[in-house]
């Protein structure tokens, strides 16, 4: 019995080649599909070890063909350790059997579909005129983001910061390359004066206020990624309570997102409501909205299905032995007996 194994350096050749603002839009249309079928999920808050240094999560989703999970961690200082701060796999099995199909990297393309799903929610939230938007936080996400408001939604001028300056650096860099306009910035009020789209997407674990109501103009569209993890928010609560608030999953979000800070009654809209027309997402041009993402299992699950398709197609993929062969499938200590085995 073999199982197929996508390895971090075979997700980037395949990425690379197939182009990743190609792979971007392609998520786009499968996270959206999926979250169109949101009833037809088993769906459950991810299951969280915290530490003092971070968190491990195990996030599972199933229909009735397919059960997936993604294990990840959000360790905010890893650099300390030349390790990144998101790191992740994930499986796909077979629901009747239970047979594990597919093991691959998360950690590449957990950055694909945060950012595939942030602009999802974008095309539904954000001013339609949007041209210009402001990253905070220039890490291991940050460029994921930037090609994806690109290619969906025109975004062309991003105003830039990070307290590292390197990132900020690292970040103009590669968006130079891809003839991208770039505005480096000394504080986050600076950068987030005159853009139509923010995304916060900076690590720390504490209640940050990276943003706050002041730094704010009307209509603004805030994609806040970097808060999602109880004690760990960038929005301070007086944005909240003058926005339309955005969810994945409501009960994990409660827990983990920006909303953490608020009333368990607070108010909020999920995702798959938009997409599917039960609610609205922006609605006037002066309305502040706030994406407060933190990642659902669902995402993963349909990323995890587009890259073994798109693998399956383009090669890549690698044969485990996971599970052991077996003629006799009552007969597991049989493997552990040469002469039967023979
Ligand atoms: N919502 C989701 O689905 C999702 C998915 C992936 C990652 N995340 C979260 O997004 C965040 C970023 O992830 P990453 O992989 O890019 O991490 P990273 O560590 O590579 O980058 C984070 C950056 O934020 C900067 N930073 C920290 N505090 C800041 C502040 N106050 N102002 C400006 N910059 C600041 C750091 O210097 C660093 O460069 C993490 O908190 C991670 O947990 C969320």
């Amino acid at each position: 019995m073999r199982t197929l194994f996508l390895s971090a350096k075979s997700a980037a050749t395949l990425i690379s080649k197939a182009g990743i603002a190609r792979c971007i839009r392609e998520l786009v249309g499968e996270i959206n599909q999926d979250f169109r079928h949101w009833e037809q999920f088993d769906k459950s808050a991810r299951l969280a070890a915290h530490s003092a240094q971070g968190v491990i999560e195990i996030m599972p989703v199933s229909n009735q063909q397919t059960y997936g999970f993604k294990y990840v961690n959000g360790h905010p200082n890893n650099y300390r350790h030349e390790l990144p701060t998101v790191m992740a796999f994930g499986v796909l099995a077979d629901v009747a059997t239970g047979q594990p199909e597919f093991i691959s990297e998360l950690t590449l393309i957990t950055a694909l579909r945060t950012a595939a799903t942030s602009v999802l929610a974008a095309i539904h939230m954000a001013n339609p005129r949007a041209r210009s938007m402001a990253l905070i936080g220039n890490g291991a996400q940050s460029e994921f983001q930037a090609v994806a408001f690109h290619e969906l939604l025109g975004i062309d001028t991003f105003y830039l910061y990070d307290i590292d300056f390197s990132a900020t650096e690292k970040l103009a860099n590669h968006l130079y390359e891809l003839g991208f306009n770039t505005i480096l910035c000394g504080s986050v009020p600076e950068a987030v004066r005159e853009v139509d789209i923010i995304t916060t997407a900076t690590a720390a674990k504490t209640h940050a206020n990276v943003l706050s109501m002041n730094m704010l103009r009307p209509g603004v569209h805030i994609n806040a990624i970097g808060g999602d993890c109880p004690g760990k928010t960038e929005l301070h609560p007086d944005i909240l309570n003058n926005a339309s608030v955005f969810v994945e999953y409501e009960p994990q979000t409660r827990i983990e997102g920006e909303i953490q800070q608020m009333p368990a009654d607070f108010p909020v809209t999920e995702l798959w409501k938009v997409l599917t027309g039960v609610a609205a997402g922006r609605v006037t041009s002066d309305q502040i909205t706030v994406f407060d993402s933190v990642g659902f299992a669902l995402e993963d699950f349909s990323a995890m299905r587009y890259i073994k398709r798109l693998a399956l197609a383009n090669g890549g993929l690698e044969s485990l032995g996971l599970i052991p062969d077996l003629t006799d499938p009552k007969n597991l200590y049989g493997l552990l007996v040469p002469t039967e085995v023979a």
